[in-house]
């Protein structure tokens, strides 16, 4: 072998353990969401079927730990409608504008934001103002008497 392809080889070769080096982690970060989302479930309790009647509006906050963040607190602040017996609606209180807390009116039935003018209905679907989307709604399902979300069923900021 000469020396200019032992000197062609060195580089090839060099040139492909620096490219796995770096590439491989970086597609393994890249694909690292798509197994996230496999696990997109994080069911956390917001209150005892008894705590909801039939038909009522009722606003409620969920604190939330983190183990994998180290024991960080967050809270999620709630409007939870029981629709029926086994039915509920529940809603962040995030405005899908820029995030400003809605408020429920329990004479109209909307719910109204007080930065900007957003409305939206009882079912969430967006009435008037600047928002482009309805509210962001959590799945819910009921455990042995607890009306339980699905944190990670809205975005984070919501
Ligand atoms: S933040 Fe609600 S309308 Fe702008």
């Amino acid at each position: 072998m000469d020396r200019r392809k032992l000197l062609t080889l060195t580089v090839a070769g060099t040139g492909c353990a620096i490219a796995g080096a770096v590439g491989i982690p970086v597609l393994i970060n890249m694909a690292a969401p798509a197994f996230a989302e496999k696990d997109g479930e994080d069911w956390r309790p917001v209150g005892p079927l008894s705590d909801f009647p039939v038909g009522a509006m009722h606003n409620r906050e969920v604190v939330i730990s983190d183990q994998k963040e180290h024991q960080k607190l967050s809270r999620r602040s709630l409007y939870v409608w029981r629709k029926s017996e086994q039915e509920f609606s529940v809603y962040s209180r995030a405005c899908t504008d820029l995030g400003c807390p809605i408020v429920w009116d329990a004479g109209s039935e909307w719910f109204f934001c007080p930065c900007h003018g957003g409305i939206f209905d009882k079912e969430g679907e967006r009435k008037a103002g600047p928002p482009k989307r309805g509210l962001w709604k959590y799945a819910n399902r009921i455990q042995d008497g607890i009306l339980e979300i699905n944190v990670r069923s809205v975005p984070p900021m919501a």
